[in-house]
């Protein structure tokens, strides 16, 4: 199902080389405008606007590329990329420095970046002369740390609760806070919980 107006176009990444090869692969469709990059095993739940429509409004009036981030435990920071900034104000602070999965004692601070970026076209040359990285990846995190070089990127505290889907388990807590809080599903949602949690001893049948 699509939006009225909204048009879909695949490109396939014939290799896995990276994220940033990923995006790269996409040039051709996009041309040279602003776009956005989703990754889909983050998900982002908001009653408000989405996660994306704000960053695309910050980008617009701020003039700049604007990625998503959140803080995580120093423990975590080696499965992120994560940045460096200048002071927040109103849910934004400018980014200083951005590094891709650091061994914690190198990482500038717990501030990680979540799957969802408004990148400036410049990304696409830039990538093009990105050499593999972490992992051995042509990374985004990459380019984008050339790009903070010439033009202003913006770290973003979202408003919405984030779930990893790329884990197991945040799969699962996003598929029982989302049957929850659905309007039809709901009520049955909460009754088979409440049968399994009993079955388990966890509460009183
Ligand atoms: C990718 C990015 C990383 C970012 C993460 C967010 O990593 O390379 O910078 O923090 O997504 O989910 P991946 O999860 O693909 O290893």
């Amino acid at each position: 199902m699509l939006p009225p107006g909204v048009r879909a176009i695949f490109v396939t990444q014939a290799e896995a080389l990276g994220l940033g090869h990923a995006v790269l692969c996409a040039k051709p469709v996009i041309g040279d405008e602003p776009f956005a990059v989703i990754l889909p095993d983050d998900l982002i739940w908001n009653r408000g606007p989405g996660a994306l429509a704000q960053m695309a409004e910050v980008a617009e009036s701020g003039g700049a590329s604007v990625i998503a981030t959140q803080a995580v435990a120093p423990e975590q920071v080696s499965s992120y990329g994560i940045v460096a900034t200048g002071e927040f104000s109103d849910r934004r602070g400018r980014i200083t420095a951005i590094v891709e999965k650091p061994a914690p004692a190198d990482a500038p601070s717990n501030l990680a970046v979540v799957g969802r970026y408004v990148l400036s076209p410049r990304i696409f040359d830039l990538l093009e002369s990105t050499r593999p990285g972490a992992g051995g990846e042509i990374q985004l995190t990459d380019a984008i740390s050339a790009l903070l070089a010439e033009e202003p990127v913006l770290a973003y505290h979202f408003h919405g609760t984030r779930f990893d889907c790329g884990t197991h388990i945040g799969l699962i807590e996003a598929t029982i806070r989302h049957a929850l809080d659905h309007e039809t599903l709901s009520e049955a949602a909460q009754g088979f919980m409440r049968d399994a949690l009993a079955e388990l001893g966890v509460v009183d049948a």
